[in-house]
C-alpha cells in the first residue's frame, strides 16, 4: 500500500538514431536500475518500423519531473510529445522497472479501437489522450504483457 502522491506520465518520441537490440538493451539495463532507485515503474514501446517510442511513467511527480528533463535532453529521441499527466491510485505496473516491447504495425494495427488510427500510418506522436489510454489498456491487459521483459523478477 503507497502513501505517498502518485502520478503517470505518457508521453510519445520519435528516435533520432537506429535502435536496434544492443541499443535498446544498454538503454534498459541502466534505465531500470535508475528507475528502481527513483521509485519508478513503467513500459516502454517502440515501433521497429518509424522508430517511435510510447512510454509510461509512475511515480512520484517529483521523481517524474527529474526524469523528465532527462529525457527532454536526450538526444537519441525527438518531438517528445506529452499526451497524458494525471494522478493514479495505484501503479498499472507495480512489478516492472521498465518493461518493454518492440511492436509491430501489423500487431497496432490489431488493437481494437486504434485499427483506423494505425492503418492510416499514424504514428505514436499523433496519439490524443484517449487513444493514449487505449493502447495503455491493450497493453497492460493485453496478452503482449507476460512475454515481455523488465518484470522485478525477470532476471534480464
Ligand atoms: C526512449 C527513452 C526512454 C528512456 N527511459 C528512461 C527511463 O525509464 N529511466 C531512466 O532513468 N532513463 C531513461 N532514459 C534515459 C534518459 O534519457 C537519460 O539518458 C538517463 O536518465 C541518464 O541521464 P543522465 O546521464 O543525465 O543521468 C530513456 C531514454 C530514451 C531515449
Amino acid at each position: 500500500m503507497e502513501t505517498q502522491s502518485l502520478e503517470h506520465v505518457i508521453y510519445a518520441s520519435v528516435s533520432t538514431q537506429d535502435f536496434g537490440a544492443p541499443q535498446l538493451t544498454e538503454l534498459l539495463e541502466k534505465a531500470r536500475v535508475a528507475n528502481e532507485r527513483a521509485g519508478l515503474t513503467g513500459m516502454l514501446l517502440h515501433t521497429d518500423s518509424d522508430g517511435s517510442f510510447f512510454q509510461v511513467l509512475e511515480g512520484e511527480p517529483a521523481a517524474i519531473d527529474h526524469l523528465l528533463q532527462k529525457l527532454s535532453r536526450d538526444v537519441r529521441h525527438s518531438h517528445l510529445t506529452i499526451l497524458i499527466r494525471e494522478p493514479i491510485a495505484e501503479r498499472a505496473f507495480a512489478d516492472w522497472t521498465m518493461g518493454f516491447a518492440s511492436v509491430s504495425p501489423e500487431k497496432l494495427r490489431k488493437i481494437s479501437g486504434l485499427n483506423d488510427f494505425f492503418s492510416g500510418g499514424s504514428c505514436f506522436t499523433d496519439l490524443d489522450a484517449g487513444r493514449a489510454k487505449r493502447l495503455l489498456v491493450a497493453f497492460s491487459e493485453g496478452s503482449w504483457r507476460p512475454k515481455h521483459l523488465g518484470a522485478k523478477s525477470t532476471a534480464a
